[in-house]
C-alpha cells in the first residue's frame, strides 16, 4: 500500500511533490491506514549515466534521493524507485541493462526499499524473463531487502515465473487510464482469471489505483474527464477483494473528501490485507437485459466472508443477489450481513442476500457466521 507518482505526475514529479505529497499522507492519516509506500515512478534519474553510475536528476531532486529516503524513512514511510529492464526506460530515462548489480548496490545504499522495473527497449532477441531473473537476483544480493515489483505488463505471463525470480507482485496488464473501461479490463476481465496465481507474497498487480484522479493527472493515464465515484467504489472493492497492491495514483494533496474517506475504510482495507492472502474469485456473472452483474468473494482469516456485488451495467438500483450456496455454504446458515464501506449493519440473512446497486457501482459486504459475533 502506498502511492506512486505516475499517474498524476508523469514526467513533472520532482522532490517538493514528493515531500508534499508524503506530509498530505501524514495528515490526512493515509500513512496510518497502511499507505506505507512513497514510490517515484519514472523520470527521476538524470538523462545519462555519469561515469556508468546511475545518478539522480540533480535540478529535480535538489537535497538528492538519499536525503530524501531518509527524511521519508524518518516520518515513518518506505521508499520506491523505478528502473527498467532495457537500455533505456519507457519514459527515455537510462535503464539498467548491464548495470542491474551496480545499480541495485546503488539503491541499497540510497535507503530503496521497494523497486518497479519496467519493460522498454529491451535488446533485441533477449528473453525478458532473464533480465527481470538479472535484477531480482542482484536485489536479492545488494544488501538490503528491496521489494521488486516486476512491470512487464502480462506480456509473458508473468504470474508464472515472476515470483521465482524475486518478485513479490507483477503487472498483469497494461497502464491504467481514469476511464472506466480501464478497470474493466485491468481488474474485472484480468483478475477473474488470474486469481489462482496470487497468494502470499506473490501479488498480481491491476495496476494503481485511479481513485480521486477526477480527470486530472499524467495525460497519459487521463483521457477526459475521469471516473464517477461509483467507478471509484468499485475499483477500490475490487482491488481489495482480489488482494492487490493498493498504489494511490492521485494527487493526495488536493483529494476530495469522498476519495479520501473510500481510500481510508478500514473494512475495505482489512479485506485487502487478510492475512490468509486468498484472492477474491468471480462466482458469478448475472445477465440481464443485455447487462451484466458479478459477484466476487473471498473467504477470510476471521471465518468471515468477504463478497463483492457489483452491477456493470448503467442501470441503477438493480438488484445484484448472492446464494449462500454458491459460497459453498449449507442453504439454511444465517449470516449476519455488513455493508462495509458504507459501514452498516444489514442485519441477520438466510439462504441468500439481495442488494440494490447503482450502475458501475458495488455493494461491498462481509458475511458473518453469528457464533462469530461478539
Ligand atoms: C510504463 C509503465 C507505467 C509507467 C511508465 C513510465 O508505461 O507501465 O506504469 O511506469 O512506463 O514511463
Amino acid at each position: 500500500m502506498g502511492w506512486n507518482s505516475w499517474n498524476t505526475f508523469g514526467s513533472e514529479v520532482d522532490e517538493i511533490v514528493v515531500r508534499e505529497t508524503a506530509a498530505a499522507m501524514m495528515d490526512t492519516g493515509l500513512l496510518d491506514a497502511g499507505y506505507r509506500f512513497v514510490n517515484i515512478d519514472d523520470f527521476w534519474q538524470a538523462e545519462a549515466r555519469k561515469d556508468g553510475r546511475l545518478i539522480w536528476d540533480s535540478e529535480k531532486f535538489l537535497s538528492g534521493i538519499p536525503r530524501l529516503a531518509a527524511d521519508l524513512h524518518g516520518m515513518g514511510f518506505s521508499f520506491g524507485l523505478y528502473s527498467c529492464a532495457g537500455t533505456h526506460t519507457c519514459g527515455g530515462r537510462p535503464g539498467s541493462y548491464g548495470h542491474e548489480a551496480e545499480d541495485a548496490k546503488a539503491f541499497a545504499e540510497w535507503g530503496v526499499d521497494f523497486l518497479k522495473y519496467d519493460n522498454c527497449y529491451l535488446p533485441p532477441g533477449l528473453d525478458g524473463r532473464l533480465l527481470f531473473r538479472r535484477m531480482g537476483m542482484s536485489l536479492l544480493g545488494c544488501g538490503r531487502p528491496i521489494l521488486f515489483s516486476a512491470c512487464e505488463w502480462g506480456r509473458s505471463e508473468p504470474w508464472l515465473w515472476a515470483a521465482s525470480v524475486g518478485a513479490s507482485m507483477w503487472r498483469i496488464s497494461g497502464d491504467i487510464d481514469d476511464r472506466w473501461d480501464s478497470i474493466v479490463e485491468n481488474g474485472f476481465r484480468l483478475l477473474a482469471d488470474l486469481a489462482p496465481y496470487a497468494g502470499p507474497g506473490r501479488w498480481n498487480d491491476p495496476d494503481m489505483l485511479v481513485v480521486g484522479m477526477h480527470g486530472v493527472g499524467n495525460d497519459e493515464v487521463v483521457d477526459g474527464t475521469g471516473c464517477t465515484d461509483a467507478e471509484y467504489r468499485s475499483q477500490f472493492a475490487l482491488w481489495c477483494l482480489a488482494s492487490s497492491p493498493l498504489f494511490i495514483g492521485a494527487d493526495i494533496r488536493n483529494l476530495d473528501k469522498k476519495s479520501l474517506d473510500l481510500l481510508s475504510n478500514t473494512g475495505a482495507i482489512a479485506i485487502n490485507q487478510d492475512v490468509l492472502g486468498i484472492p477474491g474469485r468471480r462466482i458469478g456473472i448475472h445477465e440481464h437485459g443485455g447487462e451484466n452483474a458479478e459477484v466476487w468473494s473471498r473467504p477470510l482469516a476471521d471465518g468471515s466472508i468477504a463478497v463483492g456485488l457489483f452491477n456493470m451495467g448503467n442501470q441503477a438500483g438493480r438488484r445484484v443477489s448472492v446464494a449462500w450456496e454458491s459460497l459453498g455454504l449449507d442453504v439454511g446458515t444465517s449470516l449476519r450481513v455488513r455493508d462495509v464501506l458504507d459501514d452498516i449493519d444489514l442485519g441477520l440473512h438466510h439462504h441468500e442476500f439481495t442488494g440494490f446497486v447503482d450502475g458501475h457501482d458495488v455493494m461491498l459486504l462481509q458475511l458473518r457466521h453469528e457464533k462469530n459475533m461478539n
